[in-house]
């Protein structure tokens, strides 16, 4: 009778520390694979026209993705996607050549988003924005 409470015990410690380990390996990788929410905060986004020099452009966060605001030189802002079409690299601002480069594999965008040259196949997406008292509001 003793002996079966013992191996009933000891069942039940390696069933806990079996369960216990179990739950160690399946949380993170279901952490890792399921997606990750979008920052619904971020669905408008203000910027201030004074942060945005001409021939500059802002990178921020949209919709839970990278999004870019240019002020082109010589006048004009545009609101795009910052996330390439070719394969959704996040493009960087050349100020000198005022245009957007995708560095993976070496995309060229107009600073309306156009391409110009490299393998993506569509531009990049136009962001609708308004502009009131020295603040554009994406979204
Ligand atoms: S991912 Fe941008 S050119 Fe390939």
């Amino acid at each position: 009778m003793d002996t079966v409470g013992r191996r009933k015990f000891l069942g039940l410690c390696l069933g806990g520390v079996a369960t216990g380990a179990l739950a160690a390996i399946i949380y993170p990788l279901f952490r890792y694979l399921a997606p990750r929410p979008v920052d619904g905060s971020a669905d408008k986004v203000v910027i201030q026209l004074k942060d945005v020099p001409d021939g500059e452009a802002k990178f921020f966060e949209f919709a839970g993705a990278s999004a870019v605001l240019v002020n082109k030189r010589g006048g004009g802002l545009v609101a795009l996607s910052a996330v390439c079409t070719h394969l959704g690299c996040i493009v960087q601002w050349e100020k000198d050549k005022q245009d957007f480069l995708c560095p993976c594999h070496g995309g060229h965008y107009t600073p309306d988003g156009a391409v110009v040259s490299g393998p993506p196949p569509k531009p990049l997406t136009k962001l609708p924005f308004t502009v009131a008292n020295g603040a554009i509001t994406i979204g």
